[in-house]
């Protein structure tokens, strides 16, 4: 599901893939004057990247909208948009506060990784408690138990069935010959994590027999709020599961089908925080030209019904100063308990997706 270099001509055989390229962080490499190459991203086209936040402010000043948009819900928390073709999909610029975003930020780096809930680092390391806390205290992950013997290789090590990482810091290290990750690498490999029932990538389904909270109540809350507009009259959305994605400089989401879901009638809610991004809306088919639009920190985007069976993914993120557009948050996480989450979103960008699975 997420991107990867694919070869020249895997990646121009469908429309999808097409707008992926067009949009992916390529670098020219230039010669600089002392003869180093100096990397550069290449300059992107972003004339049809469809620009909600300017729709909005377009639609607050005289009522008028781009032809295929439609407004729904005007007396919701800020209006809603749709699109004529491509009904189910919902896009809420600037649904969530200053404040709710920073404290989602802030929980999808401490609360929402922490076990239960998986992420992509269990594979090799179990369950990792406190990452955020150990990388912030520039602290080791360390195999614990089982120090390298002499006859030993590290291909040996991977098939032990022992194994346990704990945090330590440096000196505690000293002389041991183990094997270690530095905290602060795993939180930036950090691509995910799974609330509530728990997503087994491997097989592509929910495993209920995993253990598992129950997805945080104002999480819940909050997705049932922005919900509604994709509901019909009474219909009730209740969420059980949640996917957190973690995006860093050059990293994509690619093209797929969130198709796992018992009842596709329900939307997922899906939560943007963090540096900009370009969000591509395909059909139900890859060949089908996928719409590019912009997500910024904040906005809310909700896939109901057909929607559900449309191609989707993120080609891009902005993390440079002038693009990421995070001056907001870069007010407001100021309090010295927020440096280190504000150093992390300065550079990244976290999705929530919100799902009823059953
Ligand atoms: C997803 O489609 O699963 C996530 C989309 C996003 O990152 O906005």
């Amino acid at each position: 599901m997420y991107g990867t270099e694919n070869n020249r001509d895997d990646s121009e055989r469908t429309a999808f893939r097409r707008a992926e390229k067009k949009y992916k962080l390529y670098y020219d490499y230039n010669a600089s004057s002392k003869n180093k190459k100096k990397k550069q991203p290449k300059p992107v086209d972003l004339a049809e990247v469809l620009d909600f936040r300017s729709i909005l402010e377009c639609y607050h000043q005289n009522a008028v909208l781009p032809s295929g948009v439609i407004v729904l819900h005007d007396k919701f928390t800020s209006p809603v948009f749709a699109l004529q073709n491509r009904p189910g999909f919902y896009f809420i610029p600037g649904a969530l506060s200053i404040e709710k975003q920073c404290s989602l930020i802030r929980e999808s780096l401490t609360d929402f990784p922490q076990p239960p809930n998986r992420t992509n680092h269990n594979a090799l390391y179990g369950p990792i408690q406190d990452l955020f806390v150990a990388a912030k205290e520039g602290k080791l992950l360390v195999e614990d138990n089982s120090p390298i013997t002499s006859s030993e290789t590290y291909a040996d090590i991977d098939h032990r069935d022992d194994k346990e990482w704990k945090f330590t810091t440096e000196k505690d290290m000293s002389l041991r010959k183990c094997r270690t990750v530095s905290a602060s690498v795993l939180l930036r490999k950090l691509r995910w994590s799974t609330l509530g029932l728990q997503f087994d990538w491997s097989k592509r389904n929910y495993d209920v027999s995993l253990p598992h909270n129950k997805i945080p109540e104002a999480l819940c809350e909050l997705s049932k709020q922005l919900a509604k507009p994709a509901l019909p009259g009474g219909v009730e959305f209740r969420p059980d599961a949640a996917i957190v994605n973690y995006f860093g400089l050059g990293d994509t989401l690619g093209g797929h089908l969130d198709d796992m879901e018992a009842d596709w009638s329900k939307p997922i809610v899906s939560l943007s925080l963090g540096c900009k991004a370009i969000f591509l809306l395909g059909g139900k088919s890859r060949e089908d030209t996928p719409l590019a639009m912009f997500l910024r920190s904040g906005d809310a985007v909700l896939m109901a019904g057909d929607a559900r069976e449309c191609f989707h993914g993120v080609p891009r993120i902005f993390t440079d100063k002038e693009n990421a557009e995070i001056g907001h948050l870069e007010t407001r996480l100021t309090h010295e308990d927020d440096i280190c989450f504000l150093k992390y979103i300065q550079t990244s960008r976290i999705n929530i997706n919100i799902r009823q699975v059953f």
